[in-house]
């Protein structure tokens, strides 16, 4: 298995071209599943992910074609996909697959709505916590679908179509919205969504079905109105910057120091994350390239956050800020709000030295002056992300084991890093 060896202590200098971004690639390949035309997707991350939800898709019938690089295209630029499910052949998604990668269970609600049917893998337990997928089956059962599990499977049906219905989530779900967009997307009539995702992924689907023909008002904030079509055609999307690939690496810089460019990101996508980055010490600044965050010697201050759906602060940069605070002036306290296990970083910062105690879903960090470098253990993406932040500014050698995880979900992070100065190598297992 690969690690990653990182030599702490360097400042990042440079820029760092932020990545399509996972959470919305993976929807947006499934709901090619909602047409017979093709959907051409640009930028589009290579991600371990990625090329996994290609097999899945395949396994229904669908041929990706993966574009070439065009003239004047950089290694960086994101890929095209040509995405074309004109013969759905198979509508199961297999335990095998699905438990590798539970966004991959979304594919219930396109064949569903589009073939009638669709039998797909329960995705099963998962790190972080428990995630159930009892929203995302209500929200087919308003619709229309019947459901019924059978030897770990949930075989979904509705042979006359789905039918528009009001979907009121007791708590926000982002896979809920998901599912409940695409499969209103072909009901007949009309579906209300209430309290709705507002993730900026969610708006970035909703914008792509609607170019394939849907009827979707109010995507991104809490009410979302569909009117359902009877077909959707094909269409071409260029995939929305990765938010937490942003924020992960204006924490990287706030934690060095140094003069960052993350070229293409967005500041309203992450604005809570970025409120709470100016508090400790990060200074940023949007300009036509992107992003640009610095912290030039001044003290790093530390902050209280408490993770939250969109537009509150993403739990996805909860384990990255956690790092960043273990090196803050003072003491922190962070909760996390969404999933019930998120805590599995804890354990890894502190063989690096970091001060932390969790009491329930709060952990107080207590920064110290300097963290040390260790062997560590990555146990889930977001939280080996934040031991390779950490690894950054400690003194000595990290060696970052099971970077699998990583590759999930960041593209070439050692090449962009190593880009900006930092010490950072992987060494192939
Ligand atoms: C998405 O997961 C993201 N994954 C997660 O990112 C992200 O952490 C999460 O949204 C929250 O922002 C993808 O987009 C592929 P939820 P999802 O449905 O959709 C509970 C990463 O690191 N719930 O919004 O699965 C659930 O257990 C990943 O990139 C139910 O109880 O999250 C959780 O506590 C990790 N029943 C809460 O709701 C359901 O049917 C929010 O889950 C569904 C969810």
């Amino acid at each position: 298995m690969d690690r990653i060896r990182i030599s702490g202590g360097r400042r990042l200098n440079g820029s760092i071209p932020i990545s399509g971004a996972k959470n919305a690639t993976l929807p947006l390949m499934i709901a090619s599943l909602l047409t017979e035309d093709t959907l051409v997707l640009d930028n589009v991350p290579r991600l371990a992910d990625v090329n996994l939800l290609q097999r899945i898709l395949g396994n229904h019938g669908v041929d990706v074609m993966v574009g070439g690089k065009r003239l004047g295209e950089t290694a960086y630029e994101g890929q095209t996909l040509h995405i074309s499910a004109a013969r759905i052949v198979d509508l199961t998604a297999p335990y095998e697959l699905v438990s590798r990668m539970r966004a991959s269970f979304w594919v219930i609600a396109p064949l569903v709505a589009r073939m009638g049917e669709a039998r797909v893998s329960m995705p099963g337990g998962c790190a972080i916590g428990t995630r159930p997928v009892d929203l995302l089956i209500m929200a087919l059962q308003r619709l229309g679908a019947k459901i019924e599990i059978d030897g770990g499977y949930v075989v979904a049906s509705a042979r006359d179509g789905l039918k528009g219905a009001e979907i009121d989530f007791p708590k926000v779900t982002v896979s809920g919205t998901h599912t409940a967009l695409m499969a209103a997307s072909l009901a007949r009539g009309t579906t209300v969504i209430r309290n709705a995702a507002r993730e900026p992924e969610i708006k970035d689907v909703a914008d792509c079905l609607n170019k394939m023909g849907a009827r979707i008002n109010g995507a991104g904030t809490a009410e979302i109105v569909v009117e359902g079509v009877a077909r959707l055609g094909g269409a071409r999307h260029r995939v929305v910057p990765d938010r937490i690939e942003t924020g992960t690496y204006a924490m990287a810089v706030a934690m060095t120091g140094g003069d960052v460019m993350l070229e293409n990101a967005r500041a309203e996508l992450l604005q809570a994350a970025l409120d709470v980055l100016a508090k400790a010490g990060l200074e940023y600044n949007e300009t036509n390239r992107g992003l640009r965050v610095a912290r030039n010697g001044g003290p790093l201050a530390s902050v209280d956050v408490s993770t939250a759906p969109f537009p509150g602060f993403p739990t996805d940069l909860q384990a990255q800020f956690m790092a960043l605070m273990s090196r803050a002036d003072g003491t922190s306290r962070i909760t996390e709000t969404i999933f019930e296990n998120r805590f599995m970083h804890v354990q890894e910062l502190a063989r690096l030295g970091a001060r932390i105690h969790l009491e329930g879903e709060t952990a107080t960090v207590e920064g110290v002056e300097r963290l040390k470098g260790a062997p560590v253990m990555a146990t889930d993406l977001r939280a080996s992300v934040s031991l390779v932040i950490a690894a950054l500014a400690a003194e000595g050698e990290t060696m970052v084991n099971r970077v699998y995880h990583l590759d999930r979900g960041f593209e070439r992070l050692e090449d962009k890093l190593a880009a900006c100065g930092a010490a950072i190598e992987r060494i192939a297992g």
